[in-house]
């Protein structure tokens, strides 16, 4: 090879590597590229440097000034524009609308929770606040001032669980009725949310630890109207409109008379709507009132208490209570709203 066919094949790369740079779309396709021009073993740079070592020695200076020169000018346009491609990958990747959006956790209250929630907030509009009382009762909250009988079968051992001679675990709310009308003077309107305690065996229907909400109105002149008018005004906003309610007669040792108030659900299982019990209720017994230290002369009541852990139950058609312990993010996050 002559010099000017040298320079003429320096000449010939200087022309058409800016095209080939040029339509290097892609980091994959700008490394082709790159070997093609200036790689290392094959590529024509490298051609031109074997081609050179060949050349007479008085036309190695300027076949390599000119060999050199191209080498810059590539390097530079391929710098150049690997910073321009590197970039559209970035973002091509962060404009991608077609991919997939990264799945958000979403938290959620526990299904039984929201019951209580949605409860507690329509005694709030009937005008009811919240009251709380401890888990860990004495006999005296849980039974005796409830009008208990001394024998009464709930207070074995095989019911109850007891942390002491006359500690125990509540075994419902009704203590907390007590334990308000100690505190405040009536009127009393409160709802009681909170964890009961019985020496249950977990299974379908039982859990030995489970909610229940209270409810208690106290005052002058209250009758069994008020409570059937609350109560059916309660089933009707949390059930929906058309929903029936029935009250049937029920024993409990504080309430006199006692209740029990069903109401009509469709369960989904095809068979139809059946009378199911939410609630037992009454009147508030003269002996609780006056265990509370009030004048049962003057003051009557009403009170109730429920399991919202039914509600739910019968609501979601969950056919087993001890999927509302397990804990299974599987079940809940369908309650996530
Ligand atoms: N405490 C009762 C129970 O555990 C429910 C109840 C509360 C009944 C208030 C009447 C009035 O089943």
């Amino acid at each position: 090879m002559t010099l000017d066919e040298f320079l003429l094949a320096c000449q010939r790369l200087a022309d058409d590597a800016p095209a080939r740079i040029a339509v290097a779309a892609s980091p994959s396709e700008f490394a082709e590229v790159r070997t093609q021009l200036v790689g290392r073993k094959q590529g024509r740079l490298a051609d031109l440097m074997a081609q050179l070592a060949a050349l007479p020695p008085e036309a190695r200076r300027d076949a390599g000034r000119a060999v050199n020169e191209v080498k810059s000018r590539i390097e530079a346009l391929l710098d150049e524009r690997e910073a321009l491609v590197a970039a559209a990958a970035r973002g091509a990747a962060a404009q991608d609308l077609t991919m997939p959006a990264r799945r958000r956790w979403r938290g959620s209250l526990h299904p039984v929770t929201l019951v209580i929630d949605e409860i507690a907030e329509i005694f709030r509009e009937l005008g009811f606040t919240i009251a709380l009382g401890p888990e860990a009762e004495t006999e005296f909250y849980n039974f005796t001032s409830l009008n208990f009988p001394a024998d009464h079968p709930a207070m074995e051992l095989h019911d109850t669980l007891y942390l002491g001679d006359d500690t125990l675990l509540r075994t419902h709310t009704s203590p907390v009725q007590v334990r308000t009308l100690q505190q405040y003077a009536p009127p009393v309107r409160i709802l009681a949310p909170g964890n009961v305690y019985r020496r249950d065996f977990f299974d379908a229907t039982h859990a030995p630890s489970f909610m229940q909400l209270e409810g208690l109105a106290v005052d002058e002149g209250i009758s069994f109207v008020d409570l059937k008018a609350t109560l059916s005004e309660f089933a009707r906003r949390f059930y929906g409109g058309t929903r029936r309610v029935r009250f049937g007669p029920s024993y409990f040792p504080f309430v006199e008379p006692g209740a029990q108030m069903d109401v009509e659900v469709d369960l989904g299982d095809g068979k139809g709507t059946r009378w199911v019990e939410i609630l037992g209720c009454g009147m508030v017994h003269p002996n609780v009132l006056e265990a509370a230290g009030l004048d049962s002369e003057r003051y009557t009541g009403w009170a109730f208490g429920m399991g919202p852990a039914r509600i739910a139950m019968s609501r979601h058609g969950i056919p087993d209570i001890r999927i509302l312990y397990d804990s299974d993010v599987r079940f809940l996050e369908q309650f996530a709203r």
